[in-house]
């Protein structure tokens, strides 16, 4: 098995679904040209048949978008298929995404079609696809909580119908760990041809579980993760492309797996994605948020000057962040106001430093953050 994992990056189509989220398609060739560069290996650009918009994006973005393998969604019908095959037609490199749900769930309420005709329906949308492309993958709506036995029939008539992606979604964000390892595990192990694709890791954050979920994945044997930058997307939002680049790479002693993306890149694609869809990253968001690198106790402050690897296994600088932060707040000890006070430029005695120190207490007791502009007018009195 390979130990290269592809990058699917679907921030301009699952987490353009984000409630309240709507991109132009400037922005989106801003985002997908900023995605490239990042390194990702496919961007999924849209579902061109849901809109003339969207249709309009997806063309584009295949038009201008060099070095990459660009993807458009579709429902198992022959019209979605063909008009996802016009609006790929300009790309490089292109992929047709379709399929629909497993579950008894879906099945029952949503699809209202028996297993085995929701089957034939996926393996006729396959092999229509493969009439515009060789690259198609194939997604297994709600795998999460479907039967095992029906998930792995499908797998199988699939590939042999011409899919060479098998995309298995907890569409839902229900599994754990555990349980999403094993599906993917099952897979691989209890269908015959497996060899003949690559497994994609697609999970939702409903119970906060998606990254864990995407990584147990790729401890079974899945070789693609989809992913949105800062994980915005449907509900609660799909898997965070930085946190999974990051665990891959720092935790690379369990994984043994490398992405093409340069890390140096996320905070700068982080914070343009922030900006343009209006979705504000949260401060003690994992690996972007503007907590990641900071330290405020007096305890972290001490250990993170003495060396920065008692309290940060992430070296800001890995992610294109300045570097790490202190932060003086009520908490904060005298190392770290040593520490800043020395930064500006000002070391004092013992004994001026410890009056200043008592003054720096009572001011952090009545400030959320004591700034540079407070630390001037302790220094100043
Ligand atoms: O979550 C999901 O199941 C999806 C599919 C359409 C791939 O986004
Ligand atoms: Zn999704």
């Amino acid at each position: 098995m390979s130990n290269r994992v592809l990058v699917f990056d679907t921030t301009l189509r699952d987490g353009e679904q984000s409630p309240g989220v709507r991109l132009s398609v400037t922005e989106k060739i801003e985002i997908g040209r900023q995605l490239v560069d990042l390194g990702v290996d496919i961007i999924e650009a849209g579902f061109p048949i849901s809109s003339p918009g969207d249709f309009e994006s997806v063309h584009t973005l295949a038009t201008e978008l060099k070095g990459v393998t660009v993807c458009g969604l579709t429902r198992a019908r022959e019209k979605d298929i063909e008009v996802a095959a016009e609006a790929l037609k300009p790309a490089e490199r292109r992929r047709i995404h379709t399929g629909l749900g497993v579950s008894e769930n879906h099945l029952q309420f949503k699809l209202k079609m028996t297993a085995d005709q929701a089957l034939e329906t996926g393996v006729r949308a396959v092999k229509h696809a493969r009439k515009f492309t060789d690259d198609i993958e194939y997604f297994m709506e709600d795998s999460g909580r479907a039967d095992p036995d029906y998930v792995y029939r499908v797998v199988e008539e699939v590939i042999k119908a011409g899919a060479t992606t098998i995309n298995v979604p907890d569409t839902t964000g229900y599994t754990y760990p555990n349980e999403y390892y094993h599906l993917i595990k099952g897979i691989i192990e209890n269908v015959p041809n497996s060899d003949k694709a690559i497994f994609s890791c697609h999970c939702h954050n409903d119970l906060g579980m998606a990254t864990a979920n995407t990584l147990a994945g790729v401890m079974g044997g899945a070789r693609q993760v989809e992913v949105t930058v800062n994980g915005i997307g449907e509900r609660a939002g799909n898997t965070a492309l930085e946190e999974v680049i990051m665990a891959l790479y720092i935790r690379s002693d369990k994984f043994h797996c490398q992405t093409g993306v340069d890390t140096k890149k996320l905070l700068p694609i982080s914070r343009m994605v922030a900006k343009l869809t209006g979705m504000v990253v949260q401060r003690n968001k994992a690996v972007v948020g503007a907590n990641a690198y900071a330290h405020s106790s007096g305890i972290h402050q001490d250990g993170v000057l003495k060396d920065r690897s008692t309290y940060e296994i992430i070296d800001p600088l890995l992610v294109g962040a300045d570097r790490s932060e202190i932060i003086l707040t009520a908490r904060s000890g005298r190392h770290g106001l040593k520490f800043r006070l020395h930064e500006m430029g000002f070391d004092f005695n013992a004994d001026r430093f410890e009056h200043l120190y008592n003054e720096f207490v009572k001011m952090a007791d009545t400030k959320q953050e004591v700034d540079e502009e407070d630390l001037r007018e302790l220094v100043n009195k």
